[in-house]
């Protein structure tokens, strides 16, 4: 929305908002709707946004208008024949007053003067329809579905918890870096990469002599996929500036056809230099999400978050089992509070056989040392240790089930004991399990070459890794935290496939 005085310089909005005056976006008119309607403005107010819903009368025509920067919609009056152009989704530029309305849901609404439709708008065979749309179908049009309310609001709290995640690492030293995408290996060393193929490297070995195939199959020369995790290129870049964080899109191959998996998601990784002590690489992780989680407290999306988890409860088609807007209040402040729960992983498979010969809970997978915690099982301590409010830190997981970077929780005990553990912690949450995980990295050349013979990842590709244990090499931790999960966990979204604009999972990959 801009005022008439705005109009020389439409479209240079940084420069609008300097000389501010009135305000752009609905969102802002709303809010001070009462100081606006005291103005006087001779050529009339400008509204741009689409037409949410629409209702006609005899004498009189209402739209709801949106531009997307809040749930409130603006009022606008119109003559039924001026309304006529108009559908739901149409592109609008209203030009009218800003009056007290009689109406009792606005305190002042836009007695429009002119329409102008922006653009075409056929509404009658748009897929996406002003009704309840299961969330199934919905995914199956991405690029239309962020203007439903409650999906443009997950693209508002993504940039918010961006800019909370900025300032707090700025004001923590730590320097944002960017990792390259196509890397030479497979960090977590799961075997769960895409592989990086070209067509011109394909058209140039089809007209190669036989003997000259071999050398330009892959286009890198030797083979290269999509990154699984930037950890190993930020060990690099931690050395030369102490500490280093980035959120970067991040690939994986796995077929996991769960909620909470994604081949195609942010991953928010750090990196700390001159710390032998997990505990710190924890204290980060808590102090980052508890900035992130006041920021959500006090601000306009947050309360916004909470009504639209109160709308979505109260319609019989939405309300799931998913959390309720008391629920999420209570995540944040959780969040906020910090202090969470730190227990190590022989405490937690303690914790739940106990549960189990209690019978306070059944699990398909029995619980032991060996096996490894099954979601099920994370479910339960985050449920119980973190009383659903709280996310907990699991400690000390043992060697075998973790990646080959990863130092052992005491450096000078007995290396051959088969149940050694690593200084390492996974960040346990309800619903969403795994949020985040994290380690102390071996820092000493010789412990960290046999690490990688014993899981096999050994190799030249990872010979410049080695480097960093021979020249200057530091004790050092750091974690990485599904990005996308994290915001399921911030808005109640159950699944992580409806918190991403366009999600990429096992066999599906739309626009
Ligand atoms: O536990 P992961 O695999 O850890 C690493 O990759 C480390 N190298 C990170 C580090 O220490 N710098 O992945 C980290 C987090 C998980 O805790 C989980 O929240 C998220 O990334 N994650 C996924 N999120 C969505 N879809 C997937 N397929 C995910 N796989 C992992
Ligand atoms: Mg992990």
């Amino acid at each position: 929305m801009r005022a008439s005085l705005w109009r020389r310089c439409d479209f240079r909005r940084l420069e609008c908002r300097r000389a501010f005056t009135t305000p752009r976006a609905i969102r802002e008119r709303v809010n001070v709707a009462r100081l606006l309607a005291q103005q006087t403005d001779a050529d009339g107010v400008n509204v741009h946004g689409w037409v949410q819903s629409l209702r006609r009368q005899k004498k009189v025509a209402f739209a709801a208008i949106t531009d997307g920067s809040t749930l409130d919609t603006l009022q606008a009056v119109l003559k039924p024949e001026d309304s006529a152009q108009l559908s739901t989704g149409t592109a609008v530029r209203l030009t009218g007053s800003w009056q007290a309305s009689k109406g009792t849901k606005q305190s002042h609404e836009l007695q429009v003067s002119h329409v102008e439709a922006l653009g075409a708008n056929d509404a009658e065979h748009n897929p996406l329809q002003p009704k309840y749309q299961t969330p199934e179908f919905l995914r199956t049009i991405p690029h239309l579905r962020p203007r439903i309310p409650a999906n443009a609001i997950l693209l508002r709290l993504r940039s918010q918890v961006i800019a909370s995640l900025t300032r707090f690492f700025s004001q923590q030293d730590f320097v944002q870096t960017h990792t390259p995408l196509i890397t030479s290996s497979d960090c977590e060393g799961a075997g769960e990469v895409f592989t990086i193929s070209s067509n011109t490297a394909k058209d140039s070995v089809d007209s190669q002599k036989p003997e000259e195939k071999a050398s330009v199959e892959h286009f890198f020369r030797t083979p290269k996929y999509l990154t699984v995790s930037a950890q190993l290129h930020l060990e690099a870049l931690a050395q030369a500036v102490d500490r280093v964080w980035t959120l970067s899109p991040t690939f994986r191959a796995e077929r996991s056809d769960t909620p909470r998996h994604l081949s195609e998601f942010y991953m928010l990784e750090a990196e700390l230099c001159f710390t032998t002590e997990l505990d710190d690489v924890m204290s980060v992780v808590e102090m980052m999400l508890s900035v992130v989680a006041d920021d959500l407290l006090g601000s306009r999306t947050g309360s916004e978050l909470l009504r639209a988890r109160e709308a979505h409860h109260a319609e019989p088609e939405t309300a799931t089992e998913s959390a309720t807007a008391t629920d999420l209040k209570q995540r944040w402040t959780g969040l906020a509070e910090g202090g969470w729960p730190r227990i190590t992983y022989a405490n937690a498979i303690e914790i739940l056989q106990d549960a189990v010969s209690q019978s306070k809970v059944e699990f398909t997978y029995k619980p032991s040392y060996s096996a490894g915690l099954q979601a099920e099982h994370e479910r339960y301590i985050a449920a119980t240790i973190g009383e659903g409010k709280r996310p907990v830190f699991v400690t000390d997981y043992p060697r075998v089930q973790k990646a080959f970077y990863m130092a052992p929780t005491d450096p000078s005990g007995d290396e051959s004991t088969a149940d050694k553990t690593v200084a390492c912690f996974d960040l346990l949450v309800p619903e969403l399990c795994e949020l985040a995980g994290g380690s102390i990295r071996e820092h000493r050349s010789q412990e960290l070459l046999e690490a990688m013979d014993a899981k096999g990842v050994a190799g030249e590709h990872l010979d410049w890794y080695q480097d960093l244990r021979k020249y200057g090499s530091v004790p050092h931790g750091g974690f990485g935290l599904g990005f996308d999960r994290l915001l399921c966990y911030l808005s109640g979204v159950t699944n992580v496939r409806d918190v991403v604009a366009f999600p990429r999972w096992y066999g599906r990959c739309e626009c």
